[in-house]
């Protein structure tokens, strides 16, 4: 079977359609403007400049809505916001928003077309010591190859009472328990793809690093995942195992065994005669 990950542009359509089928986006723009005002506000008090930075910002949705926040809570700032991001076509979207998005003039974008890891090597080579105040990593650990690592480098930019805010799927969730069970059978071996707030939980304990965490409840409709030949629900398939064409190229033991678990009343509830898929995430804000 064919990773997912592998193509980029399958992938980001996919996971489009989970957006335009869950409520993940509008639980974590929610958590910005009811959770996050009170942290942003505690964070650069009275300086004339604040250092903000995305990894992973993907078509900056979240991004601006957390860009809108600080401003609110300090209006006099001019904002400096390191965007890291390695598909071009987030990027195009990204500006698309941006444009259409009044009030962000007090910001300077700067644009990095390229992986955390790559951020991170250049980073370094240009001997860099300008500090963040904060940084967020939304849905974006999955793809590198070493989360611990891709923690602690990004923790070490932060300014004293900078923070980090990391959002991903919550460990106890459905979806992150499908991956883990399966894992074996339906992801590249020795990727990360499979991490989950319970593993970051535990890196971050086991470093005695302080957080605050916050669980974003998200269902996903899946209904149309149970008739074969429904586009939308194969796509959706794809995208819960992350394998490409998951329905055509799995065993049909495989196969029946997967949607077996999407239906069991612990991992989905039916309202309304509508299959709904727990794809809970968690942010957790990371101290410095
Ligand atoms: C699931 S999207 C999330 C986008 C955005 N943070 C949001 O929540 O809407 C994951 C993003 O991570 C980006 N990405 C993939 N691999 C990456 C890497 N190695 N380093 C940084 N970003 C990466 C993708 O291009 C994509 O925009």
């Amino acid at each position: 079977m064919e990773s997912l990950l592998d193509d980029y542009s399958k992938y980001l359509s996919v996971y489009e359609m989970l957006l335009a089928n869950s409520a993940e986006h509008r639980c974590m723009k929610e958590f910005v403007h009811t959770k996050l005002p009170e942290v942003l506000a505690s964070i650069g008090k009275g300086e004339p400049t604040l250092n903000m930075m995305g990894v992973g910002s993907g078509s900056g949705e979240i991004e601006l809505e957390i860009l809108k926040v600080m401003h609110e809570k300090h209006p006099d700032a001019k904002v400096n916001n390191e965007v890291v991001e390695p598909s071009e076509c987030m990027l195009k979207k990204y500006n698309a928003l941006l444009s259409k998005t009044p009030g962000l003039e007090h910001v300077t974008f700067h644009w990095n077309k390229m992986t955390a890891t790559e951020f991170e090597n250049d980073w370094k080579k240009n001997n860099s010591d300008r500090k963040m105040h904060f940084i967020n990593m939304i849905q974006m650990l999955y793809y590198v190859e070493d989360p611990e690592a891709t923690i602690s480098f990004y923790r070490s930019l932060l300014q004293k009472g900078g923070k980090i805010l990391l959002i991903l799927l919550a460990g106890e969730t459905a979806w992150a328990r499908l991956i883990k069970k399966f894992q074996d059978q339906i992801c590249k071996k020795g990727f990360a793809q499979s991490v989950n707030t319970s593993d970051i939980k535990r890196f971050l304990e086991s470093k005695n690093i302080p957080y605050q965490n916050y669980k974003l409840r998200s269902l996903t409709d899946i209904t149309e995942c149970f008739t074969p030949g429904d586009l939308k629900g194969d796509r959706l398939l794809d995208l819960l195992t992350e394998v490409v064409e998951f329905r055509k190229t799995a065993s049909p033991k495989l196969r029946d065994e997967v949607l077996e678990f999407l239906k069991q009343p612990e991992n989905s509830q039916t309202v309304n005669g509508r299959i709904l898929f727990d794809c809970s995430t968690e942010a957790l804000l990371i101290d410095a």
